[in-house]
Formats: structure tokens, sequence, C-alpha cells
């Protein structure tokens, strides 16, 4: 299938680009009018945009069905700070709740229950229950259009975060395993991100991956090997060779029932060369395919 954007009704953009564009992470706005009123609502279309400045930005976008803005959008015209408070599984429920058109002067943080707790630089107050909370200074507010479903960006400094410390480990370094993000897929999918489905990618260095074109044919060409293994082997910076050393029990004993059968034994490597990295072993899953090639 192919679409063409201008083709689509409003409602179906919408479908379509929220389903494929994701998961997206939720931000949990907190605002306040120059009244004093205070505004609570979730968006996931939020992301972070530049570490120095610190700038995060999300799009509280003009109403679908009547063209009308968001009360977000609104205080934040009036009075330019926002804490934005990170969306965790234990709250997520609570968090859709609170995305209920409620009238202005109605305060989500009753409504869905949650406890604010003052910010220390700005006047929306933080949400308790959310472990990081991020205390924002409005720089500008770029609308992107004028018609029913246009976004329009909230650019926002980050000046100040509260990181709950069971978050942190010895070295008061986030551990990534206990945030338990969610996050906000095409229309009532959320996901989770646990320990079951985190995994980690070796980043290249500053020395340059060999590349996939460097990978010798037999690899290169493999019907075993997958994309994302051709990816692992070729991230190292220099095409590795045989090391005398390497010493694995399951190694010896493919070359040694298979010898008499090359294209045999390359499948068998292949095989195990497979699986080793599948547990990031990259170093001896080359010098499994190394006795092959
Ligand atoms: C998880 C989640 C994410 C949402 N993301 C957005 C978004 O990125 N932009 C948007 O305009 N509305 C989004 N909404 C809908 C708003 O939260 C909803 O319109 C809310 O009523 C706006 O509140 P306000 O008028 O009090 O600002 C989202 C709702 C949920 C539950």
């Amino acid at each position: 299938m192919i679409l063409d954007l201008k083709d689509l009704k409003t409602t179906e953009k919408q479908y379509y680009l929220q389903h494929v564009v994701a998961p997206r992470p939720i931000c949990f706005a907190s605002t306040i009018d120059k009244k004093g009123n205070i505004n609570l609502s979730p968006f996931s279309f939020f992301n972070l945009f530049s570490s120095n400045p610190p700038i995060v930005i999300f799009s509280p976008a003009r109403r679908v069905r009547d063209n009308t803005t968001k009360h977000t959008l609104e205080n934040v015209l009036e009075v330019p700070e926002v804490v934005i408070n990170i969306v965790t599984y234990d709250m997520v429920h609570p968090v859709s709740l609170a995305s209920c058109e409620y009238p202005k002067e109605v305060n989500e943080f009753i409504k869905a229950g949650f406890t604010p707790e003052p910010a220390t630089i700005v006047k929306p107050p933080m949400v308790k229950e959310s472990k990081v909370k991020l205390e924002c200074k409005v720089i500008e507010v770029k609308p992107l259009g004028t018609e029913a479903g246009a976004g329009n960006l909230v650019i926002c400094e980050v000046l100040r975060m509260h990181i709950e410390d069971s978050l942190l480990d010895e070295n008061k370094k986030i551990d990534q395993r206990k945030i338990h993000h969610v996050a906000r897929l095409g229309a009532e999918w959320y996901c989770k991100v646990d320990e079951t489905n985190l995994f980690q990618v070796a980043k290249p260095n500053t020395e340059l991956g060999i590349g996939i074109d460097a990978l010798p044919e037999s690899i290169r060409n493999s019907k075993i090997l997958t994309g994302n293994n051709l990816g692992q082997l070729a991230n190292v910076h220099e095409m590795p060779v045989i090391e005398a050393s390497f010493d694995d029990a399951h190694l010896k004993n493919i070359i040694q029932y298979y010898s008499i059968n090359p294209e045999e034994m390359e499948r068998e490597l292949q095989l195990y060369a497979k699986k080793l990295l599948e547990e990031n072993k990259v170093r001896e899953a080359w010098q499994v395919l190394l006795s092959a090639v």
C-alpha cells in the first residue's frame, strides 16, 4: 500500500502516522494560567531535541473534531513554564484519565488522583508520583498550521531535573532497567519498557567499523546469518585474525565431525556463530567463522 498524505482525511493521517511513528514517549505536562488554574495533560508528540542547550519539545495539537486549542497550549502562552513529568507503567491509567477534556477550571491532579508537589523554579506543580520531573522554561511556541489537527511546538528548555533515588545505581547513574517507561503507539496501543524487552547494541566507537562490504563473501552472502548478525560482525574496527589461543570445545567438535564435508561444516559453523552473536559474543563468533573462511 502506498499513501499520499494529501489524499487522506485528517483522521486517516492521524491514524497512519500514529501507528507507524511509534513508540512515542509520553510527557505529562503540568501548566498554569495567569489566574492560577492548574492543568495536567499527557502528550506523546514529545521528544528530546538538544542536550546543550537542553531542549525538549511537545505538541498540543488543534483538536481534529472542532479545531479548538488545548488548555495546555493556552496556559503556556500565558505563563511560559511547564513541568514535564515522565510517565511510567504504574501511572498509565490515571494519566489516560487526565486526558479527558475537563473544563478549564477543573484541575486534573484532582480528577486523576495525582499529588501536586511544589516545583522549585517554575510555577506549575510537579506530579509526586512521577519518578522523573523536568522543570522547564518555554522558550518558543511554534504553530504548525491553523487547520484542525495542526500541531503547536512547545519548545522547552529544561532547567532542573528531579530523579527519584530508587532509579540510581551506586555511581548515581540511571539504571535504565528501573524506569519502566510507557510509550504510546497507534489508537489505544501502548508499550511498556522493562527488563524483558530491553537490550543493548554496542555503540560503534570512534574507530570506524569495517563495514558490511568488508566481510568475507561467504559471511556476507550467508543464508544463516541475519542482517543484525552481519551488523554486529561488521562493527569491529579491524578484520579479526585467527587467535591460536582460542579454545572452544564445540568448535573443535564441529571441525572434527564435518571435516569430510566442507559445505556442511560451514553451515554448522555459521549456526554456532549465530548463537554466539545472539549472546553478544562477537569475538567468539568471529573466531568460529574464521575457521571456515
Ligand atoms: C497518552 C496520550 C498521549 C496524548 N498525546 C497527545 C499529543 O501529543 N498531542 C495532543 O494534542 N493531544 C494528545 N493527547 C490528548 C490530550 O491529552 C487531550 O486532548 C487533553 O484533553 C488535552 O488537555 P488540555 O486541553 O487540558 O490541555 C494524548 C492523550 C493521551 C492519553
